[in-house]
Protein backbone atom coordinates (compact mmCIF):
# COMPACT_ATOMS: atom_id res chain seq x y z
CA UNK A 1 0.00 0.00 0.00
CA UNK A 2 1.02 3.48 -0.67
CA UNK A 3 2.47 5.22 1.90
CA UNK A 4 0.16 9.04 3.25
CA UNK A 5 2.09 11.92 2.56
CA UNK A 6 0.99 15.69 3.80
CA UNK A 7 1.45 18.73 2.03
CA UNK A 8 0.63 21.79 3.30
CA UNK A 9 0.57 25.36 1.61
CA UNK A 10 1.60 28.61 3.30
CA UNK A 11 2.00 32.22 3.56
CA UNK A 12 0.51 35.77 4.19
CA UNK A 13 -2.61 37.23 2.71
CA UNK A 14 -2.78 37.75 -1.10
CA UNK A 15 0.05 35.47 -2.13
CA UNK A 16 -1.78 33.48 -4.55
CA UNK A 17 -2.45 30.30 -2.37
CA UNK A 18 -5.94 29.95 -3.06
CA UNK A 19 -5.42 30.18 -6.67
CA UNK A 20 -2.76 27.63 -6.26
CA UNK A 21 -4.60 25.17 -4.69
CA UNK A 22 -7.09 25.53 -7.30
CA UNK A 23 -5.11 25.07 -9.90
CA UNK A 24 -4.06 22.09 -8.10
CA UNK A 25 -7.01 20.37 -7.42
CA UNK A 26 -8.35 20.95 -11.34
CA UNK A 27 -5.05 19.25 -12.35
CA UNK A 28 -5.48 16.76 -9.92
CA UNK A 29 -9.05 15.90 -10.55
CA UNK A 30 -8.24 15.19 -14.27
CA UNK A 31 -5.97 12.07 -13.28
CA UNK A 32 -7.29 8.20 -12.57
CA UNK A 33 -5.78 8.63 -9.49
CA UNK A 34 -7.72 11.77 -7.97
CA UNK A 35 -9.08 9.82 -5.48
CA UNK A 36 -5.07 9.28 -3.65
CA UNK A 37 -5.17 12.84 -2.69
CA UNK A 38 -7.97 14.79 -0.26
CA UNK A 39 -7.59 18.62 0.26
CA UNK A 40 -9.16 20.26 3.25
CA UNK A 41 -8.20 23.75 4.29
CA UNK A 42 -7.89 25.14 8.23
CA UNK A 43 -9.67 26.73 9.92
CA UNK A 44 -12.03 24.32 9.16
CA UNK A 45 -12.64 21.10 7.36
CA UNK A 46 -14.96 19.01 9.08
CA UNK A 47 -18.84 20.45 10.06
CA UNK A 48 -17.68 21.66 13.51
CA UNK A 49 -14.26 23.19 12.92
CA UNK A 50 -16.17 25.05 10.03
CA UNK A 51 -18.32 26.32 12.86
CA UNK A 52 -15.59 27.49 14.22
CA UNK A 53 -14.17 29.23 11.26
CA UNK A 54 -16.90 30.97 11.10
CA UNK A 55 -16.66 32.01 14.40
CA UNK A 56 -13.30 32.91 13.97
CA UNK A 57 -12.93 34.66 10.73
CA UNK A 58 -16.70 36.35 10.86
CA UNK A 59 -17.85 36.87 14.39
CA UNK A 60 -18.23 40.53 14.95
CA UNK A 61 -20.59 40.80 17.71
CA UNK A 62 -17.66 40.14 20.00
CA UNK A 63 -14.14 40.13 19.21
CA UNK A 64 -12.12 37.39 20.49
CA UNK A 65 -9.02 37.97 23.09
CA UNK A 66 -5.82 36.83 21.69
CA UNK A 67 -5.65 33.53 23.62
CA UNK A 68 -9.38 33.07 22.25
CA UNK A 69 -8.42 33.25 19.03
CA UNK A 70 -5.62 30.71 19.31
CA UNK A 71 -7.21 28.16 21.00
CA UNK A 72 -10.22 28.23 18.81
CA UNK A 73 -7.46 27.91 15.74
CA UNK A 74 -6.16 25.03 17.84
CA UNK A 75 -9.55 23.24 18.64
CA UNK A 76 -10.25 23.65 14.79
CA UNK A 77 -7.18 22.13 13.98
CA UNK A 78 -7.75 18.69 16.62
CA UNK A 79 -11.00 18.16 15.26
CA UNK A 80 -9.39 18.52 11.57
CA UNK A 81 -6.36 16.15 11.94
CA UNK A 82 -8.04 13.69 14.38
CA UNK A 83 -11.42 13.01 12.20
CA UNK A 84 -9.97 14.10 8.76
CA UNK A 85 -6.14 14.45 8.10
CA UNK A 86 -5.05 10.85 10.12
CA UNK A 87 -7.36 8.59 8.94
CA UNK A 88 -6.71 9.55 4.66
CA UNK A 89 -2.71 9.80 5.66
CA UNK A 90 -3.49 5.95 7.36
CA UNK A 91 -5.39 5.05 4.24
CA UNK A 92 -2.18 5.72 2.16
CA UNK A 93 -3.60 9.36 0.33
CA UNK A 94 -2.08 12.61 -0.26
CA UNK A 95 -3.48 14.85 1.97
CA UNK A 96 -2.95 18.51 0.68
CA UNK A 97 -4.17 21.44 3.48
CA UNK A 98 -4.42 25.32 2.97
CA UNK A 99 -2.89 26.17 6.22
CA UNK A 100 -1.60 24.32 9.21
CA UNK A 101 0.66 25.05 12.72
CA UNK A 102 2.69 27.45 10.33
CA UNK A 103 0.11 29.97 10.26
CA UNK A 104 -0.62 29.58 13.69
CA UNK A 105 2.89 30.30 14.89
CA UNK A 106 3.15 33.38 12.26
CA UNK A 107 -0.34 34.99 12.92
CA UNK A 108 -0.74 34.07 16.82
CA UNK A 109 2.38 33.92 17.69
CA UNK A 110 4.92 36.52 16.04
CA UNK A 111 1.78 38.45 15.15
CA UNK A 112 -0.34 38.60 18.01
CA UNK A 113 2.43 37.95 20.21
CA UNK A 114 0.95 36.44 23.09
CA UNK A 115 3.16 33.55 23.56
CA UNK A 116 6.65 32.87 21.89
CA UNK A 117 6.48 31.00 18.59
CA UNK A 118 8.73 28.26 19.94
CA UNK A 119 5.59 28.45 22.89
CA UNK A 120 3.03 27.72 20.11
CA UNK A 121 4.85 25.59 17.93
CA UNK A 122 5.33 22.84 21.37
CA UNK A 123 1.74 23.58 22.10
CA UNK A 124 0.17 23.10 18.05
CA UNK A 125 2.49 19.81 18.15
CA UNK A 126 1.55 18.38 21.58
CA UNK A 127 -2.52 19.09 20.51
CA UNK A 128 -2.02 16.94 17.27
CA UNK A 129 0.31 14.22 18.37
CA UNK A 130 3.32 15.82 16.77
CA UNK A 131 1.66 15.60 13.36
CA UNK A 132 4.06 17.51 11.01
CA UNK A 133 3.66 17.99 7.30
CA UNK A 134 6.50 16.65 5.11
CA UNK A 135 6.32 19.14 2.44
CA UNK A 136 5.42 23.09 2.44
CA UNK A 137 4.98 24.96 -0.04
CA UNK A 138 5.33 28.48 1.47
CA UNK A 139 4.62 31.31 -1.39
CA UNK A 140 6.82 34.52 -0.24
CA UNK A 141 5.52 37.89 -0.45
CA UNK A 142 6.83 41.17 1.18
CA UNK A 143 3.86 42.52 3.11
CA UNK A 144 3.95 45.72 1.23
CA UNK A 145 3.51 43.81 -1.90
CA UNK A 146 0.63 41.80 -0.64
CA UNK A 147 -0.99 45.07 -0.05
CA UNK A 148 -0.81 46.43 -3.41
CA UNK A 149 -2.42 43.63 -4.51
CA UNK A 150 -4.89 43.48 -1.85
CA UNK A 151 -5.76 47.49 -3.02
CA UNK A 152 -7.03 45.84 -6.12
CA UNK A 153 -8.99 42.87 -4.85
CA UNK A 154 -12.65 43.51 -4.58
CA UNK A 155 -13.95 40.20 -2.20
CA UNK A 156 -14.46 40.67 1.20
CA UNK A 157 -11.53 40.30 3.40
CA UNK A 158 -12.08 38.82 6.90
CA UNK A 159 -11.32 40.02 10.65
CA UNK A 160 -7.22 38.68 9.93
CA UNK A 161 -7.00 39.95 6.59
CA UNK A 162 -8.21 43.41 7.76
CA UNK A 163 -4.92 43.68 9.62
CA UNK A 164 -2.85 46.83 9.16
CA UNK A 165 0.34 46.27 7.63
CA UNK A 166 3.05 46.25 10.70
CA UNK A 167 0.81 42.90 11.84
CA UNK A 168 1.61 41.28 8.00
CA UNK A 169 5.31 42.29 8.47
CA UNK A 170 5.14 40.37 12.06
CA UNK A 171 3.25 37.47 9.96
CA UNK A 172 6.33 37.25 7.18
CA UNK A 173 8.56 37.45 10.37
CA UNK A 174 6.84 34.06 11.76
CA UNK A 175 7.11 32.67 8.39
CA UNK A 176 10.56 33.17 8.57
CA UNK A 177 11.32 31.79 12.10
CA UNK A 178 9.67 28.29 11.14
CA UNK A 179 10.94 28.33 7.64
CA UNK A 180 14.43 28.44 8.95
CA UNK A 181 13.66 26.28 11.77
CA UNK A 182 11.59 23.16 10.24
CA UNK A 183 13.67 24.13 6.97
CA UNK A 184 14.24 20.57 5.24
CA UNK A 185 10.31 20.35 4.73
CA UNK A 186 9.61 23.64 3.30
CA UNK A 187 9.99 24.87 -0.23
CA UNK A 188 9.95 28.07 -0.50
CA UNK A 189 8.22 29.98 -4.12
CA UNK A 190 8.79 32.99 -4.97
CA UNK A 191 4.82 34.16 -5.01
CA UNK A 192 6.08 37.52 -7.08
CA UNK A 193 6.54 34.98 -9.99
CA UNK A 194 3.31 34.23 -12.74
CA UNK A 195 0.57 31.68 -11.32
CA UNK A 196 1.35 29.60 -14.35
CA UNK A 197 5.40 29.64 -13.35
CA UNK A 198 4.56 29.04 -10.16
CA UNK A 199 2.20 26.28 -10.31
CA UNK A 200 4.85 24.43 -13.10
CA UNK A 201 7.20 25.05 -10.10
CA UNK A 202 5.09 22.96 -7.64
CA UNK A 203 4.12 20.08 -10.13
CA UNK A 204 7.79 18.99 -10.70
CA UNK A 205 8.24 19.30 -6.96
CA UNK A 206 5.21 17.00 -6.49
CA UNK A 207 6.88 14.13 -9.14
CA UNK A 208 10.36 14.09 -7.35
CA UNK A 209 8.95 14.17 -3.44
CA UNK A 210 5.84 11.36 -4.62
CA UNK A 211 7.12 9.93 -8.06
CA UNK A 212 4.89 7.08 -6.93
CA UNK A 213 2.01 8.98 -7.48
CA UNK A 214 2.53 10.66 -10.55
CA UNK A 215 4.09 6.78 -12.25
CA UNK A 216 2.57 7.57 -16.08
CA UNK A 217 3.91 11.08 -16.01
CA UNK A 218 8.03 12.32 -16.46
CA UNK A 219 8.97 15.29 -14.60
CA UNK A 220 9.44 17.84 -17.34
CA UNK A 221 12.23 19.30 -15.09
CA UNK A 222 12.96 17.36 -12.50
CA UNK A 223 14.89 18.98 -9.45
CA UNK A 224 16.11 18.15 -6.70
CA UNK A 225 16.35 20.60 -3.70
P1 LIG B 1 -7.49 31.81 4.46
O1 LIG B 1 -7.96 33.18 4.07
O2 LIG B 1 -6.19 31.43 3.86
O3 LIG B 1 -8.58 30.77 4.34
O4 LIG B 1 -7.12 31.87 6.03
C1 LIG B 1 -8.01 32.29 6.96
C2 LIG B 1 -7.43 33.33 7.89
O5 LIG B 1 -7.11 32.69 9.13
C3 LIG B 1 -6.18 34.03 7.42
O6 LIG B 1 -6.34 35.43 7.66
C4 LIG B 1 -5.09 33.50 8.31
C5 LIG B 1 -5.81 33.08 9.56
N1 LIG B 1 -5.22 31.99 10.33
C6 LIG B 1 -4.63 32.28 11.56
O7 LIG B 1 -4.58 33.43 11.98
N2 LIG B 1 -4.10 31.24 12.29
C7 LIG B 1 -4.17 29.94 11.88
O8 LIG B 1 -3.69 29.04 12.58
C8 LIG B 1 -4.80 29.65 10.61
C9 LIG B 1 -4.92 28.24 10.13
C10 LIG B 1 -5.32 30.71 9.88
Amino acid sequence: MKKGYFITFEGGEACGKSTQIKMLREYLSKRDNSDDFLFVREPGGTPLAEEIRKLLLNYEVDKPLPMTELLLFCASRVENVYKQILPALNNGKIVIADRFYDSTIAYQGNARGIMSSKDILSLTKKIIGGLTPNLTFYLKISPEEAFKRKSKMDEGMDRIEKEGLLFHQKVKEGYDFISNLEKDRFYILDATKSPQEIFDEIINVLKVKIPEYFTEEKSLDEKNF
